[in-house]
């Protein structure tokens, strides 16, 4: 069994949807924006006010770069939403990995998004309008990266993760 990377939008349900999948496979569940709390010490906000993206995309660059080459063991990892954007991240994951996105529309991700504080590239642009206009930017960038896409709007978690796993089935097939 590969790992499977979920990629996608913030708030498209790859973390919930990650859970249950880890369940249903009976997988361990991993999640890059965690690992990197642990590893940093701090929250997402604090790494982006305190040091920067930048020094956040190199953490998790990092973490990528440590899941490709020691996991010994296959895992569901959920993914930040800005991963997919940068090409070493990619390769990484391509590295024994299945690359599974998510997506959902624009007005799903607000109503799920919009009463966090926890997403510093949605705070200046907490609206449908602004998840709009950077969505545009990156589907580009998910849809070259992924092996194949997964649509969630309107579905629970649950469905989401069997929907997943019927899909990799037929991959591995
Ligand atoms: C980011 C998404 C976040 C987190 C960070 C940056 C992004 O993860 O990695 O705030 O660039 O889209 P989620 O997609 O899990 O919210």
């Amino acid at each position: 069994m590969k790992n499977i990377y979920l990629i996608g939008f913030m708030g498209c349900g790859k973390t919930s949807s990650g859970k249950k999948l880890s369940k249903l496979l009976n997988l361990p569940f991993l999640d890059t924006d965690q690992m990197i709390v642990e590893a940093a010490g701090k929250k997402i906000p604090d790494i982006f006010r305190e040091d920067g993206e930048a020094a956040f995309r190199a953490m998790e660059t990092e973490v990528f770069r440590r899941l490709a080459i020691e996991s010994s063991q296959a895992a569901v990892i959920s993914c930040g939403g800005g991963a997919a954007l940068r090409e070493e991240n990619v390769t990484y994951m391509k590295q024994g990995g299945i690359v599974v996105m998510l997506a959902a529309t624009p007005a799903t991700i607000y109503q799920r998004v919009k009463d966090h504080t926890n997403r510093p590239l949605l705070e200046n642009r907490m609206s449908e309008e602004g998840i709009r206009e950077l969505m545009e930017e990156r589907l580009p960038f998910y849809d070259r990266a992924a092996d194949f896409k997964i649509r969630t709007d309107g579905l629970k978690c649950s469905q989401v993760a069997k929907n997943i796993a019927k899909a990799i089935e037929k991959e591995e097939l």
